[in-house]
């Protein structure tokens, strides 16, 4: 303790905090702290112990701390801060240029909690213990109590390192499709880089012989980011990220796997043992449940107060999706993940969340703002939503069945569905390569076998009464149907859904601005047009809606919640929307039809005929 002291003394001696250090931009909670101009004072009758010292003794890669502190001079501000890597006199940010001064410390806590939060009497006994949840991500953990509140932050205190059992151990399995039906792919994180260990998957039959499929490891470095904080504050080492892919399933089969590291002297460290259920074949008639959202985030569930204000349903929404996990098959979550927004350890404890539903059905991405955003990075808009990560976490975090990673539109198939995901942060207008790629998805849908054709995408390309749409006049993003509504319309596209907008709403099959059906619940025979659906209600604060009555709009819900389908079969599809709060359904549509209503012809969908024998 001592002699981290002095290092930070020596430190702060030598180096004075520049303004040019101002504070990240964005509303993140972890931005509210100015720990760039934190500075030390160290009282000697102050503590802060944390205690266990080993944590996961049982092999689990979640549990609980206790951290309790005292401080004569205790005021309602004080907060503590824990710290991953524990060391954080160690974290000294490189200046960006010559001229700039580093400040003391270039590390931004994984998350904080207020010193009176468990001791409303706090600022007169100076005593409080707190109970805080951890997760693996790999590095040891300190705490650390300031003084001065977020805005001034002095450090009073440093705990003792405590750790998990192993640091290292293979952690949150991510399931996601391969580029074809008959592949599963699964990504997990670890601390073993490849010249430590070799990375597999041992999986196989729920009864029957295991096999062994070898993975890919990626991870990224801090110069792969493209600004603060990610590049800064916000940086941290996000370990190695493996990929395995194992082939040839069998449809419909349930398989077991766990993931492996094979250390060079022969010991194999082992995960827990999950279990799948293989996708269907593609145009395959068996019961299909898909659940789509948007815009989740996370939260703490200690409580760190942090996220109360931030994404305030996601937990309610996780926590839904585990209930219902048994009645569903596959998951999208387009866009707006975690919103890390460059504090890089929010992608370990936002995976770390959504472990039960990942680990179990495929769990698949799309990108968005809070994923890819950054000026000058060929992002279509140039905004600094991803706090620097231009679009690197995402898509080295997740596995999607993209050509290139980079540029996140893929299409993906799934029984009786056919589904597309567009990158609403790359362009999209007719002649973008994007573009090119919409419509051949679309066309490759053989609806026969395949009647259910789905586009996805984040930002809202359809229709929108968010009052951020209706002010600019657009209920849309700008430009985003002009040049799709008629790929929609050419190739009966059935459902598209958004996010970005987090609320709830659901429009008439509409078609160039007009209802082509007064329908509401019961859809039979063509639709003439698309249902779109927001469903950006994942957990992130609410949207407005606009007073002004749109009229393609169906239904509203200003709350949390997510969206199921459900195949029965090539003719009988229902669509549902549930609350995150119950888990009950609060609006639901039903389509009935056989092939000839998709092949009929309506309004600019069929190619022009010949009467001609
Ligand atoms: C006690 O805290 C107050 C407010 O934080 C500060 O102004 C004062 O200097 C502190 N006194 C000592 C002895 O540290
Ligand atoms: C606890 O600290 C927070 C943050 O400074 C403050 O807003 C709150 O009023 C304090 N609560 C009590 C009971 O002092
Ligand atoms: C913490 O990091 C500093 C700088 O890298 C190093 O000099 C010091 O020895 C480390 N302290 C501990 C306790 O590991
Ligand atoms: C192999 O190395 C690991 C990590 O260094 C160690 O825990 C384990 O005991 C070693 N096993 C053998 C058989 O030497
Ligand atoms: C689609 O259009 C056809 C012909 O215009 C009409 O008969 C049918 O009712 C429409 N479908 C729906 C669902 O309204
Ligand atoms: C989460 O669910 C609980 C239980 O239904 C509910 O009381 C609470 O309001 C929900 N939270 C949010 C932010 O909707
Ligand atoms: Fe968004």
């Amino acid at each position: 303790m001592r002699r981290l002291c002095g290092i930070i003394l020596s430190i702060i001696l030598l180096l004075t905090a520049s303004s040019v250090w101002a504070k990240p931009r964005g509303d993140h909670p972890l931005s509210n702290i100015a720990i760039h101009k934190a500075s030390i004072a160290l009282h000697d009758s102050a503590y802060i112990k944390a205690a266990p010292t080993i944590l996961g003794l049982r092999g689990q890669n979640s549990d609980w701390v206790s951290v309790e502190y005292n401080f004569p001079n205790a005021s309602f501000n004080d907060w503590i801060g824990v710290f991953s890597p524990a060391n954080i006199s160690a974290s000294i940010c490189l200046p960006e240029s010559p001229r700039v001064s580093p400040p003391l410390l270039c590390i931004a806590p994984i998350k904080y909690q207020f010193a009176n939060y468990s001791n409303p009497k706090y600022q007169d006994t100076g005593k409080g213990l707190l109970k805080l949840q951890l997760i693996n991500q790999r590095e040891d953990f300190s705490f650390a109590l300031f003084s001065g509140g977020l805005d001034n932050p002095k450090l009073v205190a440093v705990s003792n390192a405590i750790s998990f059992a192993n640091p290292k151990a293979p952690v949150y399995p991510r399931l996601a499709q391969g580029k074809s039906w008959d592949e599963m792919t699964v990504t997990w994180t670890s601390g073993y880089g490849i010249d430590e260990a070799e990375p597999f998957v041992e999986w196989g039959p729920q009864v029957g012989d295991r096999r062994l499929s070898p993975a890919g490891t990626l991870t990224f470095s801090r110069n792969s980011m493209c600004g603060a904080p990610a590049r800064t504050v916000g940086w941290r080492d996000p370990g190695f990220i493996h990929t395995s892919f194992l082939k040839n399933l069998w449809p419909n089969s349930r398989y077991k796997y766990r993931l492996g590291h094979r250390l060079f002297n022969g010991t194999i460290v082992w995960s827990q043992t999950y279990g799948f259920r293989a996708s269907p074949y593609p145009g395959q008639d068996s019961l299909q449940r898909v659940v789509i959202f948007g815009d989740m985030g996370k939260a703490e569930a200690d409580g760190s107060n942090e996220y109360s204000n931030y994404q305030p349903g996601s937990l309610n929404t996780t926590q839904q999706l585990i209930n219902d996990l048994g009645n569903t098959d596959i998951v999208f979550h387009i866009g707006d993940i975690c919103y890390a927004n460059g504090y890089l350890s929010q992608w370990d404890q936002f995976t770390s969340q959504i472990e039960p539903i990942s680990s179990t059905v495929p769990y698949m991405i799309a990108s968005g703002n809070h994923e890819r955003d950054w000026p000058g990075t060929g992002s279509f808009y140039g905004n600094m939503d991803s706090g620097g990560e231009c679009g690197v976490a995402a898509e080295t975090m997740f596995y999607v069945p993209a050509d290139n990673r980079a540029k996140f539109w893929y299409s993906t198939d799934y029984g009786m569905f056919h589904f597309c995901i567009a990158d609403t942060e790359h362009d999209w207008r007719e002649g973008s390569e994007q573009y090119k790629f919409i419509e051949h998805c679309l066309a490759s849908a053989d609806r026969q076998k395949q009647p259910w054709l789905i586009f996805l995408a984040h930002r809202v390309l359809g229709y929108s009464s968010a009052s951020f749409y209706a002010e600019e006049g657009s209920f849309e993003e700008p430009m985003g149907r002009e040049s799709l509504q008629k790929l929609w319309q050419k190739y009966n596209v059935d459902l598209a859904v958004y996010g970005h907008v987090h609320n709830y709403e659901r429009t008439c099959p509409v078609y160039e601005n007009a209802c082509t059906s007064q329908e509401k619940s019961h859809y039979q025979g063509p639709l003439n047009g698309t249902i779109h659906v927001v469903a950006g209600g994942g957990g992130a604060h609410l949207a407005e809606f606009t007073t002004l009555q749109t009229r393609w709009s169906l239904y509203k819900d200003y709350d949390y919640g997510f969206v199921k389908l459900t195949a029965f079969d090539h003719s009988n599809l229902l669509f549902e929307y549930k609350k995150s709060s119950d888990g009950k359904v609060y609006d639901s549509f039903r389509i009935t039809r056989d092939y000839r209503d998709i092949l009929a012809c309506t309004k600019d969908n069929c190619p022009s005929t010949t009467m001609a024998s």
